[in-house]
């Protein structure tokens, strides 16, 4: 039996937050052994918003390094760059003519954006989940692991998976398979430092308010010592007027590797100048052997290369024959 199929992403902008980690990749991670793992690089989705030619492809390369670094292992699970295969691109022409303009403006985050951006909106930010599902469904995954700001974008390709068939499919033979997100409910919203109750997010002007897997030790320490908080003693979970509370606590559980249980026993009793060297020891230690990993592999780009060039053409062994069959469903049956 082929073990089954799972396939997500993150996009090559800005270096990578404990969010990142802990909300995907970790996840990851313990998902290959059970899982045969597509993760890549979406490179194409960073040029939704302007970037510099002169550092895109050095932060695909950091991404890969990355996730490396976090416990992905090539050998187990195919790493690859999202504009090698033209086939995300092609499949997302094809999809963007079956798909209504209001399915797309109703998108949460094209409207965040899209303020942020103010004048300077492309065509391609709008696409962008357009792209999104045919990176996906190029590679017929039966799960998608993303985190909850993700759940919308995996219901549109869910939307458009179903559409496609039903123009295009046979009644008992879709085209393509429908996947099923996976959302965890622990890291799946890591919040801001500065503000228990904003996701942590590579786009806030504060860097203060998010921990970059490559921090110095001493950067760590000196962002979880100023970390918003507040005057009660004792710290819990789960109440809804402590969010800060909520969200250190959250990181120490998953850091440190231990049950919600035993770190709301270990931490009842305790105020912020106790827990604070407390979390931020716990971080420096969970990010050391991530970080020793990542300095290793970014001196070492032959290697990393040659982990790119394999993932190519696994990926690729999956994407041609998915498009061409969306091609003939299509109609487009011409051959040379
Ligand atoms: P982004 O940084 O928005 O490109 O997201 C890359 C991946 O990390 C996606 O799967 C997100 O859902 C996840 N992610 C980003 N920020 C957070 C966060 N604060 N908490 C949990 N997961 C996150
Ligand atoms: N939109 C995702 C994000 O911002 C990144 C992404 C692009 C993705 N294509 C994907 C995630 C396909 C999962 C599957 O994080």
């Amino acid at each position: 039996m082929p073990q089954p199929r799972i396939l997500s992403g993150i996009q090559t902008t800005g270096t990578m937050h404990l969010g990142n980690y802990l909300g995907a990749i970790r996840n990851w991670v313990e998902l290959q052994a059970e899982y045969d793992c597509f993760l890549f690089m979406a490179d194409l989705h960073a040029i939704t918003v302007p970037q510099d030619p002169k550092t895109l492809a050095e932060n695909t390369l950091r991404l890969a390094a990355t996730y490396i670094a976090c416990g992905i292992d090539p050998d187990q699970s195919t790493i690859f760059v999202q504009s090698q295969l033209p086939e995300h691109s092609e499949l997302a022409w094809l999809f963007n003519c079956i798909t209504p303009i209001n399915w797309l403006e109703r998108m949460i985050q094209f409207k965040e954006k899209a303020l942020k951006q103010g004048e300077n909106v492309s065509v391609g930010l709008m696409d962008y989940p357009v792209l999104q599902a045919a990176d996906i469904l190029l590679y017929e995954p039966d799960l998608v692991p993303v985190g909850e700001d993700q759940k919308q974008h995996l219901e549109l390709t869910r939307d458009i998976a179903g559409r496609l068939n039903h123009q295009f499919g046979k009644k008992k033979k879709p085209v393509l398979k429908v996947p099923e997100p996976l959302i965890r409910e622990t890291g799946a919203r890591v919040m801001s430092l500065t503000d228990g109750t904003k996701k942590m997010s590579k786009s806030d002007p504060s860097d203060q308010s998010r921990i970059d897997l490559t921090d110095t030790p001493q950067a760590i320490t000196k962002k979880i010592k100023r970390a918003k908080t507040d005057l009660e003693r004792g710290l819990e979970f789960d109440n809804p007027e402590r969010p800060e509370c909520n969200n250190l606590l959250g990181l120490y559980q998953l850091l440190s590797g231990q049950t919600k249980a035993a770190v709301a026993a270990e931490c009842k009793d305790m105020g912020w100048g106790q827990f604070k060297p407390l979390l931020a020891e716990t971080t420096v230690e969970a990010l050391r052997p991530i970080q020793a990993k990542y300095t290793e592999l970014m001196d070492d780009r032959t290697y990393l290369l040659s982990v790119l060039a394999d993932g190519k053409a696994q990926a690729q062994a999956i994407a041609t024959p998915t498009l061409n069959k969306v091609k003939t469903a299509m109609g487009f049956t011409l051959s040379a």
